[in-house]
């Protein structure tokens, strides 16, 4: 069943939330594609300071939220999404689309015109569904010291349509409010 997370960006107190969904998404998530040993090799060493790592790196870190808790979050830099992340009791509820596209969303609106990720095995199926394509596969160093493979996936960002000139409403507009009764 979809769900409709509120989305916000990071605040101080979110740091616990995210590192615990954050490890449960790559241990019971990741070794759908990874060994126990990849996933806990990956998971290694995290700590809570998002907000932190954040702000020195000046990437933007929005949570969904869901009846008050934290059950995801993006974090994504310029035009590459950096992490993305749900927790497995929340998985397939189309929480992850809602903020790919709202970082699709805010990356078209800055200009750019692709977006770039590299792919833990375990996100492909996720990434291509949201439109990404592979680009290359690549070999990742893992903080806990094993290097895993990934996958370098980029994805078009087909530009924002027009406002109409001055505001003004279009036939197209005109066409959708009579059929649905709205227009004089
Ligand atoms: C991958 C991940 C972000 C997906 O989150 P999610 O909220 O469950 O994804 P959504 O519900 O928005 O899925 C949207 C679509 O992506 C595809 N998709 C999602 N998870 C998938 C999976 N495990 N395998 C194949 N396709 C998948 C499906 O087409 C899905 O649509 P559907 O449910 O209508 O079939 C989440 O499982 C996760 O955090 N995994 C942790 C490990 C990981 O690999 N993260 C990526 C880091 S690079």
């Amino acid at each position: 069943m979809p769900a409709h997370p509120n989305f916000r960006p990071i605040a101080d107190a979110d740091g616990v939330a995210i590192l615990r969904l954050h490890r449960r998404a790559i241990l019971l998530d990741g070794v759908r594609a990874y060994s126990p040993a990849m996933v806990h090799s990956w998971a290694d060493g995290m700590n809570a300071d998002y907000q932190g790592r954040s702000a020195e790196c000046g990437s933007l870190i929005e949570v969904a939220e869901l009846h008050g808790a934290v059950v995801g979050f993006s974090d994504v830099l310029g035009d590459e999404i950096q992490g993305l992340f749900v927790d497995p009791g929340f998985s397939r509820r189309g929480i992850a689309r809602r903020l790919a596209e709202r970082a699709f969303a805010r990356m078209r609106a800055a200009g750019h015109e692709r977006a770039r990720v590299t792919a833990a095995l375990s996100g492909v199926g996720f990434y291509e569904a949201v439109g990404f394509r592979p680009v290359r596969g690549v070999r990742h160093p893992t903080r806990g010291g094993m290097v895993v493979p990934v996958l370098e996936m980029v994805r078009e960002l087909e530009p924002a349509a027009p406002e109409p000139p001055g505001g003004q409403a279009g036939p197209l507009t005109l066409l959708a409010l009579r059929s649905a009764g709205g227009a004089a």
